[in-house]
């Protein structure tokens, strides 16, 4: 699971590369910091010389620095081209910020509102309805504690025939610039595969891996 995260973050990273240079998504860079590492940084440039983002920010060092981040999450999807991200700034929180088991950052779950309610009473078997859309939101913590944001992870449930392959949803990946790298049927298909991919290990519970139960909102 480890590796696999790892190597799911590399791929990810290569993915974005085009849409991290300087610019548009780095709004908040400087003023968004988690004080604890930026304390200790020698501890910390030791696991970012291996790679490895800071995996234990506390719950409350999440959320406050997901509250610091604001604005600059806010304008990552006020930059979002996706059709399916309208109005997506007033969509409900499904889980706190927290560290993602297979995304490699800390992320937050939002739904919009034909998906909210399904979303949450999953183990009762609510299908998503068509236009329900599902998203992450997601920011970076570097070795040094220096808070950016990052990715947004796109479901949007489509209709029906629009591609058996992925349940009918549509995949998207955006940069943090709001360029979008890929989406399921789009020009750069191929470049979200391996969302469903691994989402398919979730099949039976139509592709939604879930956020654990202390998380979710
Ligand atoms: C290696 C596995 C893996 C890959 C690849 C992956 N995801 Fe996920 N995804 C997860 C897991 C696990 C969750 C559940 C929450 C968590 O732990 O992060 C999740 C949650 C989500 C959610 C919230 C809905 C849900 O399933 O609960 C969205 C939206 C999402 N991913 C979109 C994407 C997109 C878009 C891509 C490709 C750009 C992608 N994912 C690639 C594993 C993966």
């Amino acid at each position: 699971m480890k590796h696999r995260s790892v190597a799911i973050g590399l791929l990810l990273a290569a993915l974005l590369a085009a849409s991290c240079a300087p610019g548009g998504g780095d709004a908040g860079v400087a003023a968004c910091r988690v004080e604890r590492l930026h304390l200790q940084p020698a501890a910390a440039n030791l696991l970012g010389s291996l790679g490895t983002p800071p995996e234990h920010l506390t719950a409350a060092e999440a959320a406050a620095t997901a509250a610091c981040l604001a604005p600059a999450l806010d304008a990552v999807l006020a930059a979002a081209q996706d059709p399916a991200l309208r109005g997506a700034a007033a969509w409900a929180p499904m889980s706190k910020a927290y560290r993602g088991s297979e995304h490699g950052m800390f992320l937050q779950v939002y739904a919009n509102q034909a998906a909210a309610a399904s979303y949450r009473n999953y183990e009762q078997g609510a299908a998503i309805p068509v236009g329900g859309t599902v998203l992450k939101r997601s920011f970076r913590v570097d070795a040094e504690g220096r808070a950016a944001p990052y990715a947004l992870f796109v479901m949007e449930r489509m209709a029906p025939g629009f591609s058996p392959d992925t349940n009918d949803w549509r995949f998207a990946l955006i940069g943090p610039d709001g360029n979008t790298v890929g989406a399921t049927n789009g020009p750069d298909d191929a470049k979200v595969r391996y969302c469903a991919a691994c989402h398919a290990t979730a099949r039976r519970q139509d592709f939604l891996l879930f956020v654990p139960p202390g998380l979710r909102l």
